[in-house]
């Protein structure tokens, strides 16, 4: 049977993933490629539902677990409609955030720890890890900066619904950023960290360079 590759994205909000996705998809295409593009929390009807509760500045009070389970809920949901049948039928999958967010927000920003999330992961995701991950971590400080940023205009702008992430405080992103790093210091093999304060092009270069790799790695095995 044959099997595409399942690459996701990561990084803090405001990273510029969903731009250098929509990029990446775009240049597979030109390529004949046929990418499924997703995201999580979202990308399937259920899925979208968890995220509007998730992402709601409305939603007060939710407990970290409760949060945690949610995002397994939606990643359960998206693995089941879209990521194993693109994956079954050759397809590339380039998937907006995955486990690693879990780890990094749950187990990092709510300090619910590693170990919890990666040992839901194995129960609800089985063995289903991503060929590739594309990590975009520019400096604390420009991240914080950002972070910060969008807090203001995400209190300044009650039309926007999805802020309850972007309201967090500096130390829940500190601890985010270190524990994305975490990550990628433990798993080399799979996470290519985009790092320093680039521009949206020079981090496309990298994003591209990393893939080339490893489609080239894919052809030979
Ligand atoms: P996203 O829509 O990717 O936001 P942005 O474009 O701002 O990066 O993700 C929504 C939020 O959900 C983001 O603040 C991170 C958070 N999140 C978690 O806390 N845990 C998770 O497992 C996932 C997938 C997302």
């Amino acid at each position: 049977m044959p099997q595409g590759l399942f690459i996701t994205l990561e990084g803090l909000d405001g990273s510029g993933k969903t731009t250098q996705i929509k990029r990446l998809a775009s240049w597979m295409r030109k390529r004949g490629a046929d990418p499924v593009v997703t995201r999580q929390p979202g990308g399937t009807e259920t899925g979208d539902r968890i995220r509007e509760l998730l992402l709601s500045s409305r939603t007060s009070d939710l407990a970290p677990l409760t949060e945690m389970a949610l995002m397994f809920a939606d990643r359960a949901q998206a693995i089941a409609e879209v990521i194993e049948p693109a994956l079954a039928a050759g397809k590339t999958v380039l998937c907006d955030r995955f486990t690693d967010s879990t780890e990094a927000y749950q187990g990092g920003g709510r300090q619910l720890g590693s170990d919890l999330v990666l040992a839901m992961h194995q129960l609800i995701c089985g063995g289903l890890q991503p060929d590739l991950t594309l990590l975009l971590l520019p400096s604390l400080e420009r991240s914080l900066d950002r972070a910060r940023r969008r807090n203001e205009r995400t209190a300044a702008n009650e039309g926007n619904d999805e802020g309850r992430f972007e309201a967090e405080q500096e130390a829940f992103f500190c601890r985010v950023w270190e524990k994305y790093r975490e990550i990628a210091a433990r798993d080399t093999e799979r996470v290519v960290t985009i790092e320093g304060d680039l521009s949206i092009d020079e981090v496309q270069e990298q994003i591209v360079e990393a893939i080339t790799m490893r489609l080239t790695q894919a052809h030979k095995k």
